[in-house]
């Protein structure tokens, strides 16, 4: 492999930055090939630094001149290397730096820094773009204010964007026009955002709860306007639901958010600019499913709420990433529970950290939620890092209650107002106010890997004495051989034989409120008086990111169903019972025999579609998927079997309750039109979860109630839910359904998008010659991130029977696509290769096969330090 193997950086060399910068005025002629940026910026010295020569950051920059107070600079003055560029003498006193860079944004691929998308200028400067516009001080500690003059051909960019509030603009000779905007509050670079181009508006306002009055702009492709009401409509409940509940007022009288079609991420907090990927603003009933309206309030949500966790407060480091995004996260999924169904959502959002972070720290890619090095900082806005974050903020609550966990984020919210903080300056928040040592606790930032925790009950009936002994283990991961005992909040929870709950006493200092803090290795509970053996409902609302181990009887789990008055543990109880029957049943497909299911499992499922949370039961009767049951073998997968298990349970199922079923479904059927609201979505996905149940059990009655869904649908959750129960039966019915979609949807991209994903989803060994045909769709684009996320991302991340394919051809054709995407946009083309990180979990053949797909990447001429590092890592021995 011949990368530009960048070096490593390390969390212990952090070292405070000589040279600051108070203010940076930019001036910036956009001009396609031509772009010209001015940089004037003010630079002086920090306090303790001074004898350090400048060196700026820089990446594939073209230098037209740099000047010290006005006076340009001879070559002489300066050393130009492949990423620095290094002045030999700097004044003492604090000067003016101006630098003079031509860009080319069109040519500019990798979407990092300015680029153009479909004919819109944007920037993306998280986390190391800005320096691909100017030479800088390019790191999160160095915060200045920013003056940007935006100047370009009006009838090209009508709209000019950028940070802060506007303050001038006009228009200048020959068909040019130019704004300024100005930024008061200092801000890291990666910050920094400008757009321009013909763009559509909906306006809006929101006044804060001081009288701040604030103007809202969403900018959007012209002529999607009227697809930007929900964003909106979630933007203004965002910032009622930060002061209510967080006290964050917003800070500025502008907030404009633009939607981009070309874009690597979900979406970015630029300061007062938001930009998203469009996928995450645009919805309409006709184009966009709950699910997708659910996304977007998420992450409007999540976005707004960094203008106080991740911008006014930042990071000191990309090491400290986890302090703006696992806060931002927590934030964002308390905001969807107040706005929706807190146990719906709490199910969904343990549902995403099992299968994106628990896979990922049980594989060559497991890093500590705060990393301790990197060679790629691109690589690390990971799972981890985000929903494991996450997860230890929500312990945390946990661990020092409610109370105090409210006055630690609102002395967190003052102190550390304007600075670039540490984990370390967060944390003495919260132990200062809780008076409570949180040294052990912070373990868990540092420490990679998923803690495995057994329980093991015992009751003896002469003594009435009931107790649970807990241990726990994290295996070793990457570079962590050794694994110390963690600070695991675990909520408890005890059912009598009547399905009461009742609450039991013990003396142990660590048991309050039914949460017990499991710190050693093992410990013990013991209760005393107690009459009868209770039924145990351990880890209660997923109290903590563990993987649990108890092993419960089929009763007991069969009771938990019907009577945990903890929602989270009713669905886990049906979850853990599949996943039994699930496992098994892939273990006598692989022996030769078919699977024989337990028909107590779906008579459970029957009672429990009696009770009236559509949501909910919708959750509980979504049978794992193929990946969530590879996840739980974990070693020598078969793909081929579990994927044969997974369709005979559902046919078992279906044919079951197949009468309940079809009734039900004709109840939940109504005439009222669409509203993306929790409750419609509820029924929605429980009506669609049931027909596809009814059309594994009795296809016939099942396909022709949704074929008839998907005609009669008036809104796109219906229909594409329709078609996607269809894509899983083959036939000539299938076939037109989805030529029909094509013909319909075929303009729109977006709707294109689950088009593309949900064929290189099909678990059927014709599906990679589909996919392969689908690449030469004319709606299809390998250059353009969602496109190429749709059809390959979803190939390789969500079709375990076919990327794994048996004669390795699906990892030849990943692999390739990653090559080839690596040269124009080597960020898309590392996260697709992420999906090799299970690798080592197959039968013996697949692993040999996966292997040699990666050497075959490992042995490019040239790779680039995202795709370069992914590989090394994902093939390292360890
Ligand atoms: N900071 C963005 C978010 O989490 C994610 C992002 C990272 C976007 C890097 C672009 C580049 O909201
Ligand atoms: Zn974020």
């Amino acid at each position: 492999m011949r990368t530009d193997t960048p070096q490593l950086i390390r969390l212990s060399e952090y070292q405070k930055p000589n040279w600051l910068i108070d203010n940076v005025h930019l001036d910036i002629t956009l001009d396609d090939g031509h772009t010209r940026v001015i940089a004037n910026i003010s630079i002086r010295t920090a306090q303790d630094g001074s004898d350090n020569p400048l060196m700026l950051d820089g990446d594939e920059l073209v230098l037209e001149s740099i000047a010290i107070d006005g006076k340009q600079l001879p070559a002489s003055a300066y050393t130009i290397g492949r990423k620095t560029l290094t002045l030999r003498e700097t004044p003492k006193v604090p000067f003016l730096l101006t630098i003079v860079t031509l860009l080319d944004p069109a040519a500019n691929t990798q979407l990092m820094g300015l680029y153009k998308s479909s004919g819109i200028y944007c920037t993306q400067c998280e986390a190391e773009g800005f320096r691909r516009i100017t030479y800088f001080l390019d790191r999160p500690d160095v915060m200045a204010t920013y003056t940007t003059r935006i100047k370009a051909r009006k009838a090209d960019a009508p709209i000019l964007l950028g940070n802060g509030n506007q303050i001038q603009s006009g228009d200048l000779p020959d068909g040019w026009h130019y704004a300024i905007w100005h930024d008061p509050h200092p801000k890291p670079s990666y910050l920094f955002a400008l757009v321009a181009g013909k763009l559509g508006k909906v306006s809006g306002s929101f006044t804060t709860r001081s009288g701040k009055h604030v103007s809202i702009g969403i900018y959007v492709e012209s002529g999607k306007e009227n697809r930007a009401s929900y964003a909106l409509d979630a933007l203004i409940r965002s910032m009622k639901w930060d002061e209510e509940v967080f006290g964050c007022e917003y800070d500025l009288d502008i907030f404009n958010i633009v939607a981009v079609s070309d874009f690597n991420m979900g979406a970015m907090e630029n300061k007062g600019l938001n930009i998203f990927n469009d996928k995450y603003i645009l919805a309409s009933p006709e184009t966009a499913t709950d699910s997708d309206y659910a996304n977007i309030e998420a992450i409007i949500a999540h976005e707004y709420f960094h203008n106080w966790t991740g911008n006014r407060i930042t990071c000191r480091d990309w090491f400290q990433l986890c302090l703006k995004e696992g806060l931002t996260v927590y934030r964002d999924q308390e905001f969807s529970a107040d706005e929706r169904s807190r146990a719906v959502k709490r199910i969904a959002d343990v549902k995403t950290l099992r299968s994106q972070q628990f896979t990922e720290d049980s594989g060559p890619l497991s890093h500590p939620v705060r990393p301790i090095e990197y060679r790629e900082i691109n690589n690390f806005y990971t799972p981890t890092v985000y929903e494991k974050g996450a997860e230890i903020i929500r312990m945390l609550k946990i661990l020092i209650g409610e109370k105090k966990f409210n006055e630690g984020i609102s002395l967190y919210l003052s102190r550390c107002d304007g600075t670039a903080a540490t984990i370390e300056e967060f944390l003495a928040c919260f132990s200062e106010v809780s008076q409570r040592n949180l040294t052990h606790f912070a373990k868990w930032y540092d420490q990679a890997g998923t803690p495995r925790v057994s329980i093991i009950e015992s009751y003896n009936p002469e003594l009435k004495r009931y107790s649970l002994t807990f241990s726990q283990e994290t295996p070793a991961t990457p570079g962590q051989p050794n694994k110390e005992p963690l600070v695991i909040p675990i909520a408890l929870g005890f059912i009598n034989r009547d399905g009461i709950e009742v609450s039991l006493d013990t003396s142990h200092p660590d048991f309050n409120e039914n949460i017990f803090v499991l710190d050693q290795i093992s410990s013990e509970l013991t209760f005393n008086d107690v009459d009868s053996k209770p039924i145990l409902s351990a880890l209660r609302g997923f109290s903590a990111p563990i993987i649990l181990e108890t092993s419960p009887s089929d009763d007991d789990r069969l009771f938990l169903i019907s009577y945990d008055s903890d929602p989270f543990n009713r669905w886990q109880a049906a979850q853990g019972y599949a996943m039994k029957l699930l496992i098994s049943g892939a273990n006598q497909l692989r022996a030769g025999n078919q699977p024989k299911f337990d028909p107590r499992f779906s008579q459970a499922l029957s009672q429990v579609l009696k009770d009236d949370d559509h949501a909910f039961i919708a959750q509980l009767l979504t049978i794992p998927s193929e990946n969530d049951i590879a996840r739980e073998i974990s070693i020598d997968i078969d793909p081929e079997s579990v994927r044969d298990s997974r369709l005979c349970l559902k046919q078992f199922v279906g044919k079951e309750i197949g009468h309940q079923i079809q009734d039900i479904c004709e109840k939940l059927t109504t005439t009222e039109s669409y509203r993306p609201d929790a409750q419609g979505a509820g029924r929605r996905a429980l009506r669609n979860v049931l027909l596809d149940l009814l059309s594994s059990g009795y296809s016939d009655i099942g396909l022709n109630l949704t074929l008839k869904q998907y005609q009669n649908a008036d809104n796109m959750t219906d229909r594409f839910a329709a078609l996607s129960i269809i894509a899983q039966h083959p036939g000539t019915v299938r076939e037109d359904m989805l030529n029909d979609f094509a013909e319909v949807y075929g303009n729109d991209p977006l709707v294109l998008d689950k088009w593309f994903s949900l064929q290189a989803t099909i678990p059927e060994d014709g599906t990679l010659a589909r996919v392969l045909k689908l690449m030469e769709h004319p709606g299809f684009s390998i250059r353009n991130p969602n496109r190429l996320r749709s059809l390959v991302g979803s190939f390789a991340a969500a079709n375990l029977s076919q990327f794994n394919r048996k004669d390795g051809a699906g990892y030849e054709f990943v692999a390739k696509i990653v090559i080839d995407t690596d040269r124009s946009n080597p960020q898309v083309a590392a996260r697709i290769l992420g999906a090799f990180k299970t690798w080592r979990s197959l039968e013996p053949r697949r692993r040999t096969l996966a292997q040699a797909a990666l050497q075959t990447i490992e042995r490019q001429e040239k790779l680039s330090p995202d795709v370069g590092d992914i590989v090394m890592r994902t093939l390292a021995e360890n």
